[in-house]
């Protein structure tokens, strides 16, 4: 599965098959937890084999099953929701291509003692849910590339290419508040800025990193500087 596809078809999954994940698997996703941590200051830790974190009421979503999950945790700074929603969707599209399925969760967990590494400053920002699902989700409704960008006949094709691929991101309460400015071409570099919206539900920023991934995926990194 080409990570086109990976976005293409992943959607929250939150009930989980009681089907342990095999050691290749493991070691595949542990090794990409440590590129992104090395790479984003993160302190992301895969916890396997664990059922308490998932189970339980909670407020928004009905979880069953969630025995794996990653915790996503980095130093209390500036800039640290944007990176977790970032470095947490690579995860997310590696686990989708590895045919797991996923759910980002800001709410629908509890902290579970022993199982993860706090270090001093640092703060759990959220968990993904990870598994192979009962099921594969299902699609829902989302904004238009006009909603989200100044997309036109005038910009270029990979723009509008990168704003469909963001327009597929996992948003928290599928909110979608983001959106994506083509500022020209200034001296041989193309500009884009990103924004984020408000809303009074929060993880606007964690989203923003999400979404901004999936733009570098379906634009081509190579495109474009960020403003
Ligand atoms: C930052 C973030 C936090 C989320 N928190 C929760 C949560 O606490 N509980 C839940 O059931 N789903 C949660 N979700 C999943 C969203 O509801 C889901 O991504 C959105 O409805 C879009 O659906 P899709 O992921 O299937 O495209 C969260 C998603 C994001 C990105």
């Amino acid at each position: 599965m080409t990570i086109l596809e990976a976005i293409e078809s992943r959607h929250s999954v939150r009930r989980y098959l009681h089907k342990p994940l095999e050691q290749d698997i493991i070691d595949t996703l542990q090794a990409k937890v440590d590129k992104c941590n090395a790479r984003g200051c993160l302190h992301i830790q895969l916890v396997t084999n664990e059922t308490k974190a998932f189970t339980g009421i909670f407020a928004y979503g009905s979880f069953s099953g969630v025995e794996n999950y990653f915790v996503m945790v980095g130093k209390k700074e500036d800039g640290l929701d944007e990176r977790i929603g970032y470095y947490g969707e690579q995860l997310v599209l590696l686990a989708q291509q590895l045919g797991l399925n996923t759910c980002w969760t800001g709410l629908s967990y509890r902290k579970v003692k022993g199982a993860y590494d706090l270090g001093q400053d640092e703060k759990i920002c959220c968990m993904i849910a990870l598994g192979y699902g009962e099921n594969q989700g299902m699609k829902h409704k989302i904004k238009t590339f006009e909603q989200v960008s100044n997309a036109s006949d005038l910009t270029p094709s990979w723009f509008k290419d990168g704003v469909e691929a963001a327009l597929l991101a996992p948003t928290a309460v599928n909110q979608q508040k983001f959106s994506f400015e083509y500022l020209g071409n200034k001296g041989g570099h193309h500009l884009v800025k990103a924004d984020k919206g408000f809303s009074m539900i929060g993880y606007t920023h964690m989203d923003l990193g999400i979404a901004k991934l999936h733009f570098e995926i379906g634009a081509g990194k190579d495109k474009f500087d960020w403003v």
